[in-house]
């Protein structure tokens, strides 16, 4: 089966490079992104590249090269889904906030109005392929809608036929593209043969056979949820071990390099931080735990809770040391947060560990000088919601965004380092402390300062997992 035509429902982080980078492998291939977000499709159509709504290092360049060739991105969804010989479902799957199995299920709304969409538009034989991260069997839902509702009373029932496939994707903001273009493994579950080799075809433009692994559905949507865990699962453990480092005077730094050199270990994912944010593993892990649950399996569901209790542990003493050291108070302090983004090379917010760590210390009374060199200030004020935070708080703190570092220190007691921004690495704390207010702090808790600090007179310095402080 030839496939000349993609449909991609969701234009976010995943769908939009993840269609961006096939588009560029394959010239011959029409592929249109969809998305119910007028906004974001603007943005995606947007003439200045720097106003794409994703930041994405190597991104733009390729948008430059496809689109409006074959790379389209529109709100016309219907439409695109009728042309189309492929449908990714690529939309987006967080935790349930209310209902059954809310604060650990996935929230299948979107996932069940993209199929019912397919089921209504696409016409002829239609490959559906599951994108998103989904809970194991969602597969099974997405045929039962496809089926059933075409089945009623569509008169043209007997021209539509559909499969579907599981094809869970790995990339990590910040490395996207490089990610796409060069993957570890491709993964394709499914039942049909002709179907898989179809999807397999269109990987095989730029990955190596070997590097593409087809397995059942289940398979493939229990992998993907496996290999979030595993690595959410480390950096836990990492983390865990880092206070041991600060309470017996050894380096993280060291214990990382010296247990990634066995290679049943492996160096990567050892850095420790202020715990991990980002939209999926937080939700993945809690995902895995609402299905051991469903199984009664509760030392399994247990196991895997405990990654996250770690996590939001980690960024609570984060909090707390800060206080610690500014003398047990930060009410009116003045605190400088650099980095904003859940990790660096992107302005992807969610879960960022920054907003727990900036609303705990809004809560103590303090003043906050937010820098982040790609998070828009509106961003900011939708994630620390203030009008929230303060209900019940006389004392409750405020913020301010900068446009440097430089400006963001002035007068400053603290500056906490949340994001690994390359540009972080190379402040002169020495020089510009002597901006800030004596004496003053710098916690940085991603370990990227240099060390050269330890001995300043001038300023004061936390890094996380250094016993040597
Ligand atoms: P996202 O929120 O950035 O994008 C999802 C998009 O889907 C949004 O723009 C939304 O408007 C759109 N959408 C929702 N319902 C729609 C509908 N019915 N029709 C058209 N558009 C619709 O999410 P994301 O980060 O791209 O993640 C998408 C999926 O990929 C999730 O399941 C996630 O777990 C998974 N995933 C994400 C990453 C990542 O790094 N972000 C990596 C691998 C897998
Ligand atoms: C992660 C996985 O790495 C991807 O394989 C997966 O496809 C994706 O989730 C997903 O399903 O959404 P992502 O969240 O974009 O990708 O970024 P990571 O590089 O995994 O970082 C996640 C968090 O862990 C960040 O907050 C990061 O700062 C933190 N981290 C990462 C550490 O604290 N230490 C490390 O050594 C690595």
């Amino acid at each position: 089966m030839e496939i000349k035509n993609i449909c991609c429902i969701g234009g976010g982080y995943v769908g939009g490079p993840t269609m961006s980078v096939i588009a560029d492998k394959c010239p011959e291939i029409q592929i249109d992104v969809v998305d119910i977000s007028a906004e974001r499709i603007r943005d995606w159509n947007n003439e200045d590249l720097s106003k794409l709504p994703i930041y994405e290092p190597g991104l733009a360049e390729i948008v430059k090269k496809c689109r409006g060739k074959n790379l389209h991105f529109s709100v016309e969804i219907e439409k695109k889904i009728s042309t189309a010989d492929m449908i990714f479902i690529s939309v987006n799957t967080p935790t349930k906030k209310r209902g059954l199995g809310a604060g650990q299920a996935i929230d299948l709304r979107w996932v069940e109005a993209s199929a019912r969409q397919i089921a209504k538009y696409a016409k002829g034989e239609t490959i559906v392929v599951e994108k998103s991260t989904l809970p194991v069997k969602t597969a099974e839902t997405i045929k039962d809608i496809l089926l059933k509702s075409t089945k009623k009373d569509d008169q043209q029932y007997e021209e539509k036929t559909f499969t579907v496939l599981s094809n869970p994707e790995f990339l990590a903001e910040g490395t996207a593209i490089n990610d796409l273009n060069s993957p570890d493994r491709v993964l394709i579950g499914g039942e049909d043969d002709a179907s898989i080799n179809a999807l397999k075809n269109i990987y095989l433009r730029w990955v190596e056979e070997k590097k593409i692994l087809t397995t059942n559905l289940w398979s493939a949507e229990l992998s993907k949820l496996t290999a979030n865990a595993f690595l959410a699962q480390r950096i836990s453990s990492i983390n865990s071990i880092s206070i041991l480092c600060e309470k017996t005077g050894a380096d993280i730094k060291d214990v990382s390099l010296a247990i990634g050199k066995d290679k049943r270990i492996g160096k990567h994912f050892l850095n420790s931080g202020p715990g991990f944010g980002g939209s999926c593993f937080k939700k993945d892990i809690l995902n895995l735990v609402y299905i051991c649950d469903y199984y009664s399996l509760n030392e399994i569901s247990e196991y895997w809770q405990n990654i996250i209790k770690i996590n939001d542990w980690q960024q609570k003493r984060i909090c707390n040391l800060i206080i610690k050291n500014l003398f047990n108070t930060i009410s009116d302090k003045t605190i400088t947060i650099l980095g904003f983004a859940f990790k660096a090379n992107t302005n992807d917010t969610r879960e960022s560990p920054a907003i727990n760590i900036c609303k705990n210390l809004l809560e103590e009374g303090a003043k906050l000088n937010i820098y982040d060199p790609k998070v828009k200030k509106s961003q900011i004020e939708k994630d620390l919601n203030l009008k929230e935070l303060g209900s019940n708080n006389n004392n409750q703190g405020s913020w301010e965004f900068f446009n440097s570092p430089k400006s963001a220190l002035i007068n400053a007691d603290a500056a906490v380092i949340l994001t690994e921004w390359e540009e972080f690495k190379s402040i002169d704390f020495n020089h510009l402390s002597k901006s800030m207010r004596s004496p003053c702090w710098l916690f940085d808790t991603r370990s990227i300062t240099n060390c050269d600090l330890k001995n300043s007179e001038n300023i004061n310095v936390w890094k996380i997992g250094d016993g040597q402080n």
